[in-house]
C-alpha cells in the first residue's frame, strides 16, 4: 500500500483518528508487511463454495426478557476485549461460559452485542488497583449472536454482613436495546448462600466436563435484551 492510499484508508476508517486518541502504540521501525499465505483466488474459492452461514436460529419457546441485577460497586470501564479472562494458570476449576445473545422482539440472536462481564477470584476479591483488569473482559458476540469465554469460577463474598453467593457480574449493550446490567449464578453451588438479591431464573447449571484428562466446568447462560 502506497503512503497516499494508506493515508486514505486510514481516514475513511476512522483509525486516523483513533490512533491519535490513543497515541501510545506505534508500529516498530522497519516492519515489513505480513506475508500472504496461499493465493486469493483459492480462498474466494473457499469462500464461494461455503458461503456465509445463515442465521437461521430463533429463540426457545417460552423465554423471557432475562431480569435484572444489580450492578455492585466493583464494575471498571475499559476491561479489555478477550476470551480468556482469568490470568493464566490461575488458580481454581476451570469454568467455560457459554450463551447467546437474543432480542425479544424479533426471536432471532443480536450479532455485536457487547458483554461486559467481571467477577472476584477464588479468595473473593476484585482486582480492583488501576489498569489491573484481572477476571475482567469485553466480548463481542458473533454473526449468530454467540458468545464464550473462559476463566474460574469466583469463590462467594462477604459484604454488608452477609455472604453473597458466587456470580459473574454482566453487563449486555446492544444497538436499539437497552443495555441490561445482571448477574449470572450457578445452581447447586456449594457456596450457594440463601440470597434474595437476584431472581432465580438467573441460576444456570453445571455441568462437569473434562479435556485431556483434566476436568472443568461448564454451563450456559442466554441473555434476552428488550427494546
Ligand atoms: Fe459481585
Amino acid at each position: 500500500m502506497s503512503d497516499r492510499s494508506r493515508r486514505d484508508f486510514l481516514r475513511v476508517s476512522g483509525l486516523a483518528a483513533a490512533g491519535t486518541a490513543g497515541g501510545i502504540l506505534t508500529l516498530r521501525a522497519g516492519a515489513a508487511p505480513t506475508a500472504a499465505s496461499g493465493s486469493p483466488a483459492i480462498a474466494r474459492q473457499v469462500i464461494d463454495q461455503f458461503g456465509e452461514p445463515p442465521v437461521t436460529l430463533t429463540m426457545k419457546d417460552g423465554a423471557k426478557a432475562t431480569p435484572r441485577a444489580a450492578l455492585g460497586p466493583f464494575h471498571v470501564e475499559g476491561a479489555p476485549f478477550r476470551g480468556k479472562v482469568s490470568p493464566p494458570r490461575a488458580p481454581g476449576t476451570v469454568l467455560v461460559v457459554t450463551g447467546r445473545v437474543w432480542a425479544l422482539d424479533t426471536r432471532k440472536p443480536i450479532a455485536g452485542a457487547v458483554i461486559d462481564l467481571w467477577h472476584c477470584d477464588i479468595h473473593g476479591n476484585y482486582a480492583n488497583d488501576a489498569g489491573d483488569f484481572r477476571y475482567r473482559a469485553r466480548i463481542i458476540t458473533s454473526e449468530t449472536g454467540a458468545y464464550e469465554y473462559e476463566t474460574i469460577h469466583p469463590s462467594r463474598y462477604q459484604a454488608g454482613g452477609d455472604f453473597r453467593s458466587p456470580h459473574i457480574h454482566y453487563r449486555i449493550a446492544a444497538p436499539g436495546y437497552h443495555t441490561l446490567v445482571t448477574q449470572l449464578f450457578f445452581e447447586g453451588d456449594a457456596e450457594h448462600n440463601d440470597d434474595s438479591l437476584f431472581d432465580a431464573s438467573l441460576m444456570m447449571p453445571i455441568v462437569k466436563k473434562g479435556e485431556a484428562g483434566a476436568e472443568y466446568e461448564a454451563t450456559e447462560f442466554d441473555i434476552v435484551l428488550t427494546k
